[in-house]
């Protein structure tokens, strides 16, 4: 993700790129960013260092691990640079880590920076609470074979885009055997997985006699850094706070 974003921001008139950060024993330390990512000579070299990597930052934008997210937040409320973080599978502490930082600068998290994935996020929401209990609300999300995790981190965030219109629903993984006639309260996710399929997500909504689908397909991985991107450049120069997705894409 990080050299994807290096590539695209490179491609950005209003972006200029003043340090790379990557973890201790990274075979790419010390080597420069502009040639790894493929777009020539940067003068910019990775380091190991997030104090340094920081130096001249209005924003830093992170997609890294859960163990990094704790100091970068650190050195961030020092040297007052806003923070992008896209990194997954984060716990309860670094909630509160992000909730602390944001006292001091402006802060977004966001385990999917998708501009897509959030509109998506907001249909859903908008035509479940408008439809109402009558409807049924299932997931089918498909990704390429090796994903280890299931159902994927998008098909959670529908789900909760859902319960926040009906708070009633319930997620239900699958269905197998004798499980009975399908209850109101139910949310079913289904995941399919083979060959290299990027990710794709469909929201449907059964109704007596149509049906909606809502659908969002990633072709590449180009999108979470466009949006990681397009975050960065919308938290830069705003007063400390956290925002969202929904607030770079504005107008909800
Ligand atoms: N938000 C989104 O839309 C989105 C999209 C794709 C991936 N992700 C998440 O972003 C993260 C990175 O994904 P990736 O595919 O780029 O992984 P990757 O393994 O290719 O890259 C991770 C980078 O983080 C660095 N790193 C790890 N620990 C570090 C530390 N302690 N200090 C400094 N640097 C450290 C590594 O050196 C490496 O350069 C994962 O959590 C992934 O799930 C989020």
């Amino acid at each position: 993700m990080g050299l994807a974003i290096v590539r695209l921001a490179r491609a950005s008139s209003d972006i200029e790129i003043v340090g790379g950060c990557a973890a201790a024993g990274d075979p790419a330390l010390g080597r420069d960013l502009g040639g790894l990512s493929g777009t020539g000579a940067l003068g910019v070299v990775l380091s190991e260092d997030v104090g340094s990597a920081l130096l001249g930052a209005d924003v830093v934008i992170d997609f890294s691990a859960p163990a990094a997210v704790p100091a970068l937040l650190a050195q961030a409320m020092r040297q007052g640079t806003a923070v992008v973080s896209g990194t997954t599978g984060l716990g309860p502490d670094a909630e509160r880590a992000f909730d602390k930082a944001a006292a001091v600068v402006p802060v977004l998290a966001s385990p999917n920076t998708s501009l897509g994935v959030q509109i998506l996020a907001e249909l859903v929401e908008q035509a479940v609470r408008r439809l109402g209990a009558d409807y049924d609300v299932e997931i089918v999300e498909l990704h390429h074979r090796k994903k280890v995790d299931s159902p994927s981190g998008t098909a959670k965030r529908l789900a909760e885009a859902a319960r926040k219109a009906r708070p009633e629903l319930r997620d239900l993984g699958g269905r197998e055997g004798q499980v009975g006639a399908r209850t109101d309260a139910e949310l079913g996710m289904h995941a399919v997985r083979g060959g290299d399929v990027i990710g794709d997500h469909t929201v449907y909504l059964f109704g007596q006699g149509e049906r909606l689908e809502l659908t969002h397909r990633a072709s590449n991985r180009d999108l979470f850094a466009l949006g990681a991107i397009r975050a960065a450049r919308f938290l830069s120069g705003r007063k400390p706070g956290r925002y969202g997705m929904s607030d770079v894409l504005g107008g909800s």
